[in-house]
């Protein structure tokens, strides 16, 4: 069998979680391969919202066995409270929940650590979620970081302390930042002690044996391709690999072992945090958008910055990703406003272009805009794709066509019922 992935293609918070949630129900596995805390998917099921950070999006299908995978950075605090949710609404994990002992641990000094590098910033921050994700994955290339195995070893607590007296050296180079380490320390330990009652897996073999004996098996991304190490929009990204070459190593799955790769991507674009944005609308009709979409953060309720569609950033991680199928989320959105537009190419230096710059944070491009009429209906009714009034169907139908691969989903609200498969499209 080959792993089935989703990942966003824009720079997060593209509806990923309800996705996930939906077709989960096909596979047995779902994992986390990459990211830690700063995600926040959510999912509306039976009346309730769910925000889930750590934990995989297949925990609330019984059948499902959810793995978070080496390639993720864990803080034990934030899966411990996740943990609480799952227990006060009657979901059973506790055999369905599976740890990779290769996931890096985030010290709470990673937080304090990322606080600090952000203070130090100022105008310059990043915008970063303050979930010590950066600090974490440096001690990890910086070979220092702790791994959930090690906490299975009988110097664990040295390590820790090590670890811990060189960051709070570090923190002395930068602006204060108020910690309480008694506490926060007090916290992390007795978290540990909760999630060692968890399995453990070499999630490496874990993975590659389920393929092996048949089982299907679905890569849940986080963050958004345009937030990549690499690829994104440098330095204002994360710092992991959130395009499918990360499903690689975030699981140790070699790369003839990806099969489907379903690119999520909202009909509009929305970003949180610094860094550019080339369709962003900084006027009363983004503040429109941002109320009609309801984009405040799922992890840090910051308000998100909104923007038009973006064709050529839709190329770009389109080619970076391999997807091979989208899914247009918050259709229904845009129906809420008197008109729509696309960019489809960009103007920079006199030229016109399909194509990103070097640095984006550099050059001023100007978006190419096409306008669409809004269809003025709310869709969170429609059942079908056939039943989506002719605009909403036809801007899907464009959006195809511009970006080239095609539409096989659409989400007209954040419900799991509230999605519209394009049967005539089904392989
Ligand atoms: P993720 O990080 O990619 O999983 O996305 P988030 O959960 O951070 O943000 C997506 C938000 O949009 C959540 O509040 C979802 O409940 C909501 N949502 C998802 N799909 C739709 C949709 O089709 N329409 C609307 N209106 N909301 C949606
Ligand atoms: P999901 O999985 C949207 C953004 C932050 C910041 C930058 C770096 O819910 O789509 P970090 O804390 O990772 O060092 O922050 O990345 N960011 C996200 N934006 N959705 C996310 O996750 C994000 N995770 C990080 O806002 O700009
Ligand atoms: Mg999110």
């Amino acid at each position: 069998m080959k792993i089935d992935v989703i990942l966003g293609l824009q720079w997060g918070d593209e509806g990923k979680g309800k996705i996930v949630d939906y077709l989960s129900e096909q596979y047995d596995v779902v994992a986390r391969f990459q990211g830690g805390p700063n995600a926040g998917h959510t999912l509306h099921l039976n009346g309730h919202r769910y925000v889930l950070h750590t934990i995989p999006s297949g925990i609330f299908r019984p059948h499902i066995i959810n793995l978070i995978g080496s390639g993720v950075v864990l803080d034990p605090v934030v899966l411990r409270r996740e943990l609480e949710q799952l227990d006060r609404n009657g979901v059973d994990y506790r055999h369905r929940l599976l740890l990779a002992r290769k996931a890096h641990l985030i010290l709470p000094t990673h937080r304090w650590l990322d606080m600090a590098s952000e203070a130090h910033k100022g105008q310059a921050k990043i915008g970063s979620t303050l979930k010590g994700i950066g600090p974490t994955y440096m001690d990890k290339t910086g070979r220092n970081g702790l791994r959930l195995g090690d906490i299975e070893q009988p110097d664990f607590r040295e390590r820790y302390e090590m670890l811990k007296q060189k960051h709070l050296e570090i923190l002395r180079l930068y602006p204060p930042v108020a910690f309480d380490i008694e506490s926060a320390e007090a916290e992390w330990f007795d978290s540990l002690e909760i999630l060692r009652k968890l399995p453990f897996v070499d999630s490496e073999y874990y993975v590659n044996d389920a393929l092996n004996s048949g089982k299907r098996v679905l890569a849940e991304g986080a963050q958004g391709a345009m937030l990549d190490l690499d690829f994104g929009t440098y330095p204002y990204v994360t710092s992991s690999h959130t395009i499918t070459a990360g499903v690689c190593v975030g699981l140790g799955l070699a790369p003839q072992r990806i099969g489907r790769v379903i690119g999520i991507f909202k009909a509009y674009c929305t970003r949180v945090g610094s860094g550019p944005f080339p369709t962003e609308l900084t006027d009363a009709l983004g503040e429109q958008l941002r109320q009609a979409g309801q984009e405040f953060g799922s992890t840090t309720g910051r308000p998100r910055r909104c923007g038009w569609l973006d064709v050529p950033q839709l190329h770009y991680t389109v080619q970076l990703t391999g997807a091979t199928e989208l899914c247009m989320t918050k259709l229904d959105v845009l129906g809420m406003l008197n008109e729509i537009a696309v960019a489809t190419h960009y103007r920079y230096q006199g030229t016109q272009t399909d194509r990103l710059p070097y640095d984006l944070c550099q050059v001023d491009v100007e978006p190419v805009l096409k306008k669409y009429t809004s269809w003025k209906n709310d869709l969170k009714g429609v059942r079908s794709f056939d039943h989506l009034p002719v605009a909403a169907r036809a801007y899907v139908e464009e959006v195809e066509a511009l970006v080239g691969i095609p539409i096989r989903m659409v989400s007209i609200g954040p419900s799991r019922e509230q999605l519209l498969t394009r049967v005539s499209l089904l392989a």
